[in-house]
């Protein structure tokens, strides 16, 4: 089938899309957008997170004809000026970025969270980011990331 769909503002299409092939899977091997990763392709580790018509989702779990005519935002789309967004530059300075494999589908879910709270406690932040998985960080330096973006945001 045919995928036709925005992304990061720009109409994009995808030919021969197989129908159990994921919106991850088109996100990265077919446009080229590596950003959102592919790690657990269950739903389980968040870092593949992105929006969808401006939801957060798991991208491995979206079949990729569900985005069809819809509207997809990946952590490249996050910032057009070149610069780092104001979430991605507080995870640089609280040191919350160590490999980085799960930077991308958290900071994208600490910006889901600062939309919805712009002054979460801890206890929000543990909670919105509890999907989301790291492996190297031990989560303090990323709570510290969110409390300082949700300083900047205001
Ligand atoms: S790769 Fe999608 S949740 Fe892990
Ligand atoms: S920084 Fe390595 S998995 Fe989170």
């Amino acid at each position: 089938m045919r995928l036709s769909c925005a992304v990061n503002g720009q109409r994009r299409q995808a030919d021969a899309v197989w129908e159990g092939e994921s919106l991850l899977y088109v996100l990265r091997e077919r446009f080229g957008l590596y950003g959102s990763k592919n790690a657990c392709e269950q739903g389980e580790c968040g870092s593949c997170s992105v929006y969808l018509d401006g939801m957060l989702v798991c991208s491995c779990l979206v079949l990729a004809g569900q985005a069809e005519g819809r509207d997809v935002v990946t952590i490249e789309g996050l910032s057009d000026s070149g610069s780092p967004h104001p979430v991605q530059q507080a995870f640089i300075e609280a040191g919350a970025v160590q490999c980085g494999f799960c930077t991308p589908g958290l900071v994208i879910a600490a910006l889901d969270l600062l939309r919805r709270e712009r002054r979460p406690t801890e206890e929000q932040i543990s909670e919105a980011l509890a999907g989301n998985l790291c492996r190297c960080t031990g989560y303090a330096k990323i709570i510290d990331a969110v409390r300082l973006a949700s300083e900047r945001l205001t």
